[in-house]
C-alpha cells in the first residue's frame, strides 16, 4: 500500500517547473523529509534509452509511437522507481508525468485524449499523483528561456506550444482537487511562494 506522496511538476518546456523542483526539494529536506527526485522520460537505465530516442532520434517517429515511448517509460519508471519510493514513504517529485502525454501528444499531436488517459492508467498501474503543480506561461516567454538550442520536442513549434498550453489549462479545469495552476511568469522568488503556498493547503 502506498505510504509517501506523490507531486507531479508539469508545464511547457521553459516553463521553469525544475527549478522550482529543486527549491521545493531543498525547502522539504530542512524540514527533514526523505524526498526522491526523478523525470520523465528518463530516470535512469532503461529510462535513459528511451529519453535519448525520443529527444534525439533524428527520423520520422510517427505520433502514436512517440506516445508508447514515453508510455513505456513511464510504466518502467514506476514499477521500479516511483513506487519502491512510495512504499518506503518517501516524498516523490517527479518532474513531468502522465499530464505531460495528455498535454503534448493529446491536445498537441492530436490524439485521442481518452485513449491517451486510458493508456495512462495502463502505464502507472492506477497510480495517481497526490498533487499536481501546472507551471502556466506564455509561449513567447517559454521559448525564449529554452534558448537557440531545440531538441527534437522543442522544435515543434509555435502553434504546437499553444495546444499544449491549453491542454493544461483544460486538465487543471477537470481535475481542479489534484491540479494546481502556478503563474510561472513572475520571479523565481514569487513562484515558489505560490509553489509552498499550495503546498501548505494541500498538507492541511
Ligand atoms: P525535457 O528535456 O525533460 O524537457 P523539460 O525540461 O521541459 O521537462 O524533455 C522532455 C520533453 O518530452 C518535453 O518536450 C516534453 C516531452 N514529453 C511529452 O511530449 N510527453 C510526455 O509524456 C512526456 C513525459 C514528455
Amino acid at each position: 500500500m502506498k505510504k509517501g506522496l506523490f507531486i507531479t511538476f508539469e508545464g511547457a518546456d521553459g516553463c521553469g517547473k525544475t527549478t522550482q523542483l529543486n527549491l521545493l526539494k531543498e525547502y522539504l529536506i530542512d524540514m527533514g523529509c526523505n524526498v526522491l527526485v526523478t523525470r520523465e522520460p528518463g530516470a535512469k537505465g532503461l529510462g535513459e534509452r528511451l529519453r535519448d530516442i525520443l529527444l534525439n532520434y533524428d527520423g520520422e517517429v510517427s505520433d502514436r509511437c512517440e506516445s508508447f515511448l514515453f508510455l513505456a517509460d513511464r510504466a518502467q519508471h514506476i514499477d521500479t522507481i516511483v513506487k519502491p519510493a512510495l512504499d518506503l514513504g518517501q516524498i516523490v517529485l517527479c518532474d513531468r508525468h502522465t499530464d505531460s502525454t495528455v498535454a503534448y501528444q493529446g491536445y498537441g499531436r492530436g490524439l485521442d485524449i481518452e485513449q491517451i488517459n486510458r493508456l495512462n492508467n495502463i502505464a502507472t498501474d492506477g497510480l495517481k499523483p497526490d498533487l499536481t503543480l501546472v507551471f502556466d506561461v506564455d509561449i513567447e516567454t517559454s521559448m525564449q528561456r529554452v534558448g537557440g538550442e531545440k531538441d527534437r520536442m522543442e522544435s515543434s513549434g509555435d502553434e504546437f506550444f499553444n495546444k499544449v498550453r491549453y491542454g493544461y489549462l483544460e486538465i487543471a479545469k477537470k481535475e481542479p482537487q489534484r491540479v494546481k495552476v502556478i503563474d510561472a511568469t513572475k520571479p523565481i522568488e514569487d513562484v515558489f511562494e505560490q509553489v509552498l503556498t499550495v503546498f501548505k493547503t494541500f498538507e492541511q
